[in-house]
């Protein structure tokens, strides 16, 4: 079963979250779709997929339950909110907001004990490929950030930083290569069946090419996800 995963990151208000959803024709096929709206808009992303087949998701969560983390999203409420999923390890999360491997470490494991499934990011910035070291970048990523993780309810998104919000996608030729080496050390290190999405300006004209490629079980998607037509393109390729 593909997966296709919408990150709106910080875009959309409550009221554009309903009308985006009111808007959204998906195709009737056995699919994952998975979107996650900003935290302020969950529970009106929530109420407005009751009885779909969306899910929806946290796009950060804290590795705590609760405590003294001024702006932090607990991930047990989000849960009993009926959130299922979290983001980890986004580049924008990682670069942006400084969050090291360690912690990433023990998000996923925290989202793990309460039975939430996570979606792990991991990419490589450009001068890293330049430079050759895409896979070592990629291994030490996993190794760490998924250092006593199960392999169940696990999501990999390969996510090549050059191409976030760049316009530039990695041709299907580099994205199958690279997460053929992911696959691989995935199946080698105790995660086997994890799917391995792939994110980076992923639009509708060149979704078909991308979802062909064997080692990619799906999509996440930023911008093109913000408008109902593109991203209901993208889940029909
Ligand atoms: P993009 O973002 O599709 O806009 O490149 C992908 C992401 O950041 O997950």
């Amino acid at each position: 079963m593909k997966i296709f995963a919408a990150n709106w990151k910080m875009y959309k208000s409550p009221q554009e979250t309903r009308e985006f959803f009111a808007q959204l024709l998906l195709p009737a096929q056995s699919q994952l779709v998975l979107v996650f709206p900003p935290a302020l808009c969950v529970e009106s992303a929530i109420e407005s997929t009751k009885g779909t087949q969306i899910k929806i998701g946290v796009q950060n969560i804290s590795s705590k339950s609760e405590g003294a983390l001024t702006g932090e999203n607990s991930a047990s409420v989000a849960m009993s909110m009926g959130c299922e999923y979290a983001l980890v390890g986004h580049s924008e999360r990682r670069s942006l907001f400084a969050e090291s491997d360690s912690v990433l470490n023990q998000k996923v494991k925290f989202a793990q004990d309460i039975g939430m499934r996570c979606v792990f990011c991991i990419g490589e910035t450009l001068e890293q490929r330049k430079s050759g070291q895409t896979f070592e970048v990629l291994k030490n990523q996993l190794q760490l950030g998924l250092k006593d993780v199960k392999s169940e309810k696990l999501i990999i998104a390969y996510e090549p930083v050059w191409a976030i919000g760049t316009g530039l996608t990695a041709t299907p030729q580099q994205a199958q290569e690279t997460q053929s080496q992911v696959v691989t050390w995935l199946n080698e290190n105790g995660f086997s069946g994890a799917p391995v999405l792939y994110g980076g300006s992923v639009k509708p004209d060149n979704a078909k090419e991308l979802i062909q490629q064997k080692s990619i079980s799906g999509f996440l998607i930023g911008g093109a996800s913000l408008n109902p037509e593109s991203f209901a393109q993208i889940c029909q390729s």
